[in-house]
Order: C-alpha cells, then structure tokens, then sequence
C-alpha cells in the first residue's frame, strides 16, 4: 500500500486547495487528482445525481489503485461520503467533518457557513457541527456565483468583489465570528473575502483539518509511502473536459506549473 497514491477529486479545480495542503504535508506521496469539469457545477444538482457523479469518480481513483480517496468537494461529501464508504475497501474521507471541527473549536459565537445550494440545502455542516456543539449558533447562505467565478479564474475581478459583497456583507451584520469555507472553491476567494469582511473574521478552510486526518489514517495503518520524495510533477492530474483551462487557472491558484493535465471520459 505505501506506494500507491492518494486520491483526490472534486467537480473542478477546487479540490487543489485540499491538494495543496496535502501536498505541503506529504511532499513524498503522490497524488491523483481528477476535476469532473463536464459536469460542473455539482452545487446546483439534486442529491442522486451527485451520488451518482461521485461514485464514478470514485471509481476512476479506484482504477488507477489509489490507496485512499479525499472527497475534495463538499457538494459530494454533503451527500455522498457514506455511500462511498459502504461500498470502497480502501479509506474514504469528506471534508464537512473536518470543517465543523474547526469551526466549533475556533468560534466563541456565531459561525457562517457558506456553500453550494446542494451543500447548504443538505444542512450537512448544521448537523455535524450541532453534533459537537449543541448550542452552536449557525448562519447558512448559499453562494452559487462563486464557483463559476473561480473557474473563470476571476480571482480578484471587480464583478468577483461585487459578488462577494452581494453575499456576505449581510452575514457580517448579523454579527458572525467565523466564516466556514464550504465550497473548496472557497479559498481561491480568501483574500477577495478578507478584504469585504475585514480581519476580525475567521475564514474556516477545511483542508488543513482534512489533511492532518488523511495524515493520521495513513499513518496508523503504516501506509504512509517510505524514502525519495515524489516530485510535485510526478503527481497526476486528469480531467472530464477543458484540461487547457484546468491548467491555466489550476497554476495561477498553485502558483506553479502543472506538467501535464490529461482529458479522460468517465
Ligand atoms: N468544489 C465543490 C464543493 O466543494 C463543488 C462546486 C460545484 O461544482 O458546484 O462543493
């Protein structure tokens, strides 16, 4: 198992940020990564279809002998995580646990959670983190702009600042403490999203808590990879469509080159 790699997918490049992490972490494993491009935006499908989308995913990690899989996308985590873990022989985690985690350990009053209309409407991020804090006051919005926004690569446009402002000035009136990040897009939009909401609120990104988990899962179970470290162009990176645009945004966002982004059919 060592030397098998790690998992990642999500509808697009938001997962990267989760890449990212897991990446600064365990320079020395390597990493899958598959962005469902075609079939983006998962936020705005029913709860089926992106069962069905995240299974395929899944499936296509699966193929290429992944050793774990990291559900980058809290549209599938909301809704698909334990289908996936019923039906996987390796480790499948989400991000919506780590995040509530997060956001109940730092907030002191009331926590804004922020997502896609799937994940908002599945109250998955409510549950988990009234789970941990029964008296945890939660404010939830859906932003659907924000991802095509982001795909677009519009990181620090007027329009993506105006979105912002349109979204989360009236979370900040109600007087939120912490912001969840629960769209992995989300954090591509931080600085755009401190500059709106100031410094005094927490932006929760989930993708450190997630990676210090897949850290711990590996580790007990002595699966971590052993000796040379995988170079980051060693990773693979695959996608349903546009790998061109992937690419182009995907480095921005990375801050380094992407070798090779490969189109597949799933
Ligand atoms: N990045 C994904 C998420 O965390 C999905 C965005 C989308 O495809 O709508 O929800």
């Amino acid at each position: 198992m060592n030397n098998k790699a790690i998992g990642i997918f999500d509808s697009g490049i938001g997962g990267l940020t989760v890449y990212k992490a897991l990446k600064e972490k365990m320079p020395d494993e390597k990493m899958i990564y598959l962005g469902d491009t075609a079939r983006l935006p998962y936020g705005s499908k029913s709860a089926e279809t992106i069962i069905k989308f995240s299974e395929d995913n899944a499936f296509f990690l699966l193929d290429r002998d992944v050793k774990i899989i990291v559900v980058a996308c809290n549209s599938s985590s909301s809704y698909a995580v334990p289908n996936l873990q019923d039906k996987l022989d390796i480790p499948v985690l989400g991000v919506i646990e780590p995040g509530a985690e997060a956001a109940v350990k730092w907030s002191k009053g009331c926590i804004g959670v922020i997502g896609t209309t799937a994940t908002i409407s599945s109250k998955a991020y409510d549950r988990a983190i009234l789970e941990k804090d029964a008296n945890a006051n939660i404010i939830a919005k859906d932003c659907p702009l924000f991802v095509p926004l982001v795909e677009e690569g519009w990181l620090q446009h007027p329009v993506t600042r105006l979105v912002i402002e349109e979204y989360l000035l009236p979370l900040k009136e109600q007087g939120i403490d912490s912001l969840v990040l629960g769209c992995t897009h989300y954090p591509v939009l931080k600085n755009s999203i401190t500059d709106v909401l100031g410094k005094d609120i927490k932006l929760i990104d989930s993708a450190e808590v997630v990676t210090e988990k897949v850290y711990s899962i590996l580790k007990s179970l002595g699966w971590l990879r052993q000796g040379r470290s995988v170079g980051v162009q060693e990773d693979e990176f695959y996608v349903t469509d546009f790998p061109e645009r992937f690419k182009k945004v995907g480095e921005i966002f990375l801050n380094r080159k992407i070798e090779k982004v490969t189109a597949v059919s799933i």
